[in-house]
């Protein structure tokens, strides 16, 4: 990846341009987040815990050297998950010394908030105290997550609690994937899945319980989940509805379902020395493995959890962690490095959840996951980068995309209490304290009022909840105010009557119904019906199915010459779509091949993993009565299916490799690995599936986002030019709105 090859040039270059602290942690201004009384009530827990664990441990921790205490309260603490059953596990949780009356409470009310720290047992305990206090003799107890990664490996956990099968008693749903049975009582889904399971059954008459976990995390189908949960409970009496959150805004939510109790889950947490980076980084990687291998080298046992903000950085940085421990040579303690983020192979994923072998630390690599979806047990050490992907609306753009931002202070908070859980632990900033309190928001702001709403409003239009203006939202999105006009509604219902999901009115139109019925993005799912239309169904399904899955271009970095040239005996000249069909279509034909793959560097499980998610669009077109055709070997009507679909992204040639957006004039370029790159010309007119930032626009971003956090140099002229451009940018994107609402009253008028 370009971050490996980045960090490994630096390395060989000898250029470390980020200032460190001499010893880590030695010199640093300390601040513990911590008050005197805090402090004191953590200790009486943590002599607690050592009591209930029998541990002869007389002194009193304060008194002592804090590696010293470090060193023995890991031990103690990766002793006890060794010697206890699950059994034991399930019963030293926070959550458990409250489990009588919480469902004392549940059984009094019909909706609840349930506040605990992260790791107190909310997601893995209180389906399975649902489940043994009746509730699931009358129906299923339903958890939902904003996360997949999170909704798999907990129902795994809980079903090996409760001592059966995944996907028997215990199961989960993700969008493509369902692990549930006849015999589910417990499941685990995505919040999206819930949101989609409303749309065929209203009441959720399936459901006696449903959690609606990670509130705070205030993800999009979490907040419409909201709107549409709170009907449910008026209308279904037997229902019981209980919403948790890790933090402390658990007052909107009760306020929002008319005054309902908080539940406290006592914490049981131990203090977190949190320690600030005193100039900027500049390179956030580079500082991060740097620290890491500080603290491997230099501090007592215990696991260390980096965040990073996504795969590729979480690759480049497990890679250099393991590059320089090894050129470090002997001597060096062992450690197992790896990696956590959503499209890494769940198998994969669950080894952070294994211990590590006596005497070898642990070393997470995770994407804000880590933050308050998955506990790790065992981690004393947290490295923050200060950054986190968000999907954020572009009006430059035009779409949404994954952007690193910095994160906010509640998150910067709820990471290093990370390191808090097991021991005292300690958190590095990799950022300065100055920019915590001046350039971190204080709370995440919530993806309603920050992403595309397009498949917000088709669901809900499926919903027949025709004004949308009047549903009840907890933070109701950006109105077509003009000021935030290209995250508003009005844009996204914009989107949804070019695509012709909408009339003039607003209304549902026939093709929007068909495509809300679609677990796809709008413009994917009018692909297919197109697709249908114009006799190719059977070839659109099959691109649609490869889009809706990771790459599955496998290009291992020593290998990359070889793997590229695999690549490309695939290529359809001028469409990378096509590509993708015809890399399924032969793999087909090789009887769906695992070695065959392998030859051709294609990832065989993320072929799998397209062909089940063929089958189940197939099932859905079959249902809805939709056509399956095809057109052959005549692939220019595909073409014609994705244009059809994609026209909004069409871009116009400009220069060599360089296109123009047709409607916004932005600038893009053709990716190295497009099979238009290359191809000897380049076609007049492209429509393109997505776009990325690349390193240029990605560091420029950076700079502009966080002056503070990066040591750019800024001058006051400079800031101010800065702020003009940004005013002109926006009053384009306002113009270009009213513009195309104006277009829109136009043709209205005229039918
Ligand atoms: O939801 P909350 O953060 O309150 O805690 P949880 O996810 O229920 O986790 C409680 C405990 O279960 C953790 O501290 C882990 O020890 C354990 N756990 C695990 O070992 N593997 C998982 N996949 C999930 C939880
Ligand atoms: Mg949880």
């Amino acid at each position: 990846s370009r971050l490996v090859k980045e960090v490994r040039e630096k390395k060989e270059a000898g250029k470390s341009r980020a200032r460190f602290w001499e010893v880590a942690g030695s010199k640093m201004g300390s601040i513990t987040g911590l008050t005197g009384g805090e402090r004191e009530e953590k200790a009486r827990q943590e002599e607690l815990m050592r009591l209930e664990q029998g541990s002869d441990d007389e002194g009193d921790y304060r008194g002592k050297s804090q590696f010293r205490t470090h060193m023995k309260t890991n031990e103690a603490a990766s002793e006890f998950a060794r010697t206890k059953t699950l059994a034991q596990q399930r019963r030293f949780l926070p959550v458990y010394s409250v489990r009588e009356e919480m469902l004392q409470v549940i059984r009094e009310n019909q909706v609840v908030v349930v506040v605990g720290e992260t790791g107190s047992g909310k997601t893995t305990q209180m389906t399975q105290y649902l489940a043994e206090d009746g509730y699931t003799t009358f129906g299923l107890v339903g958890c939902t997550q904003p996360r997949r990664v999170a909704a798999m490996s907990v129902a795994k956990r809980v079903s090996e609690e409760m001592g059966v099968e995944l996907g028997a008693e215990v199961g989960y749903s993700i969008r493509f994937e369902d692990v549930t049975s006849a015999d589910t009582v417990i499941k685990y889904m995505t919040d999206g899945v819930l949101l989609r399971e409303t749309l065929v059954e209203p009441d959720l008459d399936r459901y006696s319980a449903i959690i609606m976990d990670e509130a705070h995390e205030r993800s999009l189908n979490t907040d419409v989940l909201f709107g549409i949960l709170k009907k449910v409970v008026a209308r279904r009496r037997d229902f019981r509805l209980i919403v948790t959150s890790a933090t402390l805004d658990s007052q909107k939510f009760s306020d929002f379902f008319g005054s309902v109790p908080i539940f406290k889950i006592p914490g049981r947490t131990f203090p977190v020395d949190v320690l600030f980076s005193k100039t900027p980084q500049e390179d956030y990687v580079e500082a991060a493995v740097k620290q890491a291998i500080a603290v491997h080298l230099g501090h007592p046992p215990g696991d260390i959890l980096i965040f990073m903000t996504g795969q590729e950085e979480i690759e480049a940085t497990c890679f250099s962690i393991a590059e320089r421990l090894e050129q470090l040579g002997e001597g060096v303690p062992d450690a197992l490095i790896l990696p956590i983020y959503s499209q890494l192979p769940s198998d994969l994923q669950a080894k952070i959840f294994e211990r590590a072998p006596e005497g070898t630390r642990k070393i997470v690599v995770s994407t804000n996951i880590a933050e308050t979806s998955l506990t790790v047990d065992g981690i004393i050490y947290v490295i923050d980068t200060g950054y986190a992907k968000m999907k954020v609306y572009n009006p430059k753009m035009g779409m949404d995309a994954l952007t690193v931002f910095p994160e906010s202070q509640a998150a910067a908070n709820q990471r290093s209490g990370r390191a808090g859980r097991t021991g005292p632990g300690t958190c590095w900033r990799l950022f300065t304290e100055s920019a915590f309190r001046h350039e971190m928001l204080l709370a995440t702001v919530p993806e309603i009022q920050r992403t595309n709403l397009s498949n917000t409003v088709l669901l809900l239009k499926s919903l027949n909840i025709d004004n949308l203006l009047e549903f009840d939202f907890m933070d109701p999105p950006p109105q077509a105010s003009g000021r935030r006009a290209g995250e508003n509604i009005m844009h996204s219902m914009y989107q949804l009557w070019v695509l012709g999901a909408l009339d003039n009115t607003g209304g549902l139109t026939a093709l929007g119904r068909k495509m809300g019925e679609f677990p796809l993005d709008p413009p994917l799912a009018k692909m297919l019906l197109a697709g249908a239309q114009m006799g190719c169904s059977n070839e659109v399904l099959t691109v649609v199915s490869m889009l809706s899955v990771p790459s599955v271009f496998f290009r291992p970095p020593d290998r990359a010459e070889e793997s590229d040239a695999a690549r490309e005996k695939f290529f359809v000249p001028e469409s990378d779509h096509l590509t993708l069909l015809h890399v399924y279509q032969q793999w087909k034909s090789n009887g769906y091949r695992g070695d065959w793959c392998s030859a051709h560097f294609l990832q065989s499980k993320g072929l799998k993993k397209a062909k089940e998610v063929r089958t189940q669009l197939l099932d859905i077109m079959q249902q809805q009565r939709i056509p399956i055709t095809s057109c052959g070997n005549d692939w220019d009507v595909v073409r014609k299916a994705i244009c059809s679909s994609y026209f909004h992204q069409a871009a116009k040639l400009k220069g060599i490799g360089e296109y123009v957006n047709c409607r916004t004039g932005m600038p893009c370029f053709l990716h190295p690995t497009s099979a238009l790159y290359g191809l000897g010309y380049t076609p007049d007119y492209i429509t393109y599936h997505e776009l990325v930032f690349t390193s240029k626009e990605y560091m420029q971003w950076l700079a502009e986002m966080g002056p503070m956090f990066f040591s750019v140099k800024e001058t006051h002229s400079s800031r101010l030019e800065q702020r003009q451009k940004e005013r002109t940018a926006r009053a384009v994107m306002e113009g270009e709105l009213e513009k195309s609402q104006a277009e829109a009253r136009v043709l209205q008028a005229a039918q």
